[in-house]
């Protein structure tokens, strides 16, 4: 009998424009993973909700943002890749978990914090029990392992606790997540300010490299990217943060490392090394470029797989949420 393999969950938000950043940092490496997982991956359009969004955009950007992991090398037939808003087993897992999670947790949340204070205006609910969403995405699927950014590692902490004391209560329900510890990508900072992260919330266009930029625009960003006033291109993360994020960079898309780039570059002022960084992601985001303009349109291709994956996410995920219900106590619909 073949062994069955772990399974493994992931997804994005469908809110912003995709970076350079999740693109090295996570889409990059997702389409290598379903040879040891299985793999699901969401596009997280209920959590985008806890933000204000113009529907008519949101919708095309949720749509886009599917296309683009198609486009990125997700094999659709090979992961489950799917919307998070088709599949209602996550907003149902989600209240019931809210009645296990304690406000005294949540409000340890780093990222709650954070948004509320630039959202002060709109600080919702939803917000608040934004990580018990996450918690039942996660869970649904009984993941085994979950690839994150440190930023949400607080999350995936949660989602363990919660798992846990509900397992604690009821029996093994849940498996316990882990993050992925494997291989992950690039931790790629902003062009403008190398100290904080490349973000697809950053309010300067030029910090960013977004995946649908132009290879002009690309070449442009690169050129004019922050780095210190010295010549020399050398590895030295304290004191040539600039210089050090463009070499991670072109490391990461030329699988070079630190020592190979300096000597490549050993002499030649950074103008001719900031050029070459912009050729090789250019040409990095090229493939994933057309292949994106190819499928975007093609709404029956679309249409047909987000319609299988949604299926089979809802068969998965419905498997746990009935064992939860009944768990719980809840009655059984009469059919
Ligand atoms: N909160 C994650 C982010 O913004 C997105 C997300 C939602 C997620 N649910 C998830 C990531 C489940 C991993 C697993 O990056």
């Amino acid at each position: 009998m073949e062994d069955k393999k772990k399974i493994l969950y992931s997804g994005m938000q469908a809110t912003g424009n995709l970076t350079l950043g999740n693109y090295l940092g996570a889409l990059r490496n997702w389409k290598t993973l379903n040879e040891e997982y299985e793999c699901f991956f969401g596009v997280m359009d209920f959590h985008s909700l806890t933000v204000r969004q113009n529907p008519a955009e949101f919708r095309q950007r949720a749509r886009n943002l599917f296309a683009l992991y198609v486009a990125a090398g997700l094999d659709p037939e090979k992961n489950c890749i799917y919307f998070q808003s088709h599949v209602s087993t996550h907003a149902e897992l989600s209240w019931i978990l809210n009645c296990y999670t304690y406000m005294g947790e949540l409000n340890r949340m780093t990222q709650f914090k954070d948004k509320a204070s630039k959202h002060s205006d709109n600080i919702n609910a939803g917000l608040y029990t934004y990580p018990v969403l996450m918690a039942a995405d996660i869970l649904l699927y009984q993941a085994d392992v979950v690839p994150v950014g440190k930023d949400q590692l607080q999350h995936l902490e949660i989602t363990r606790d919660i798992a846990q004391r509900f397992n604690g209560l009821y029996g093994d329900v849940f498996t316990v997540p882990k993050p992925y510890t494997g291989k992950i990508g690039a931790g790629v900072k902003s062009l403008q300010n190398p100290e904080k992260k490349m973000s697809k919330s950053d309010e300067n266009p030029n910090a960013s490299i977004y995946l649908m930029d132009d290879a002009d625009t690309i070449r442009r960003k690169f050129k004019r990217a922050v780095t210190d006033s010295d010549t020399q291109v050398r590895y030295d993360v304290k004191e040539k943060p600039g210089i050090s994020n463009l070499m991670d960079i072109y490391g990461a898309v030329t699988g070079k490392d630190m020592k190979d780039i300096e000597s490549e570059f050993a002499g030649v002022g950074y103008g001719d090394f900031k050029a070459a960084v912009g050729e090789a992601v250019a040409g990095l985001l090229a493939p994933m470029q057309e292949r994106f303009e190819e499928i975007k349109n093609d709404k029956e291709y679309l249409d047909r797989v987000i319609g299988a994956n949604d299926e089979k996410a809802f068969y998965v995920s419905n498997k746990t949420l009935r064992k939860v219900k009944k768990k719980v106590g809840l009655t059984d619909r009469i059919k």
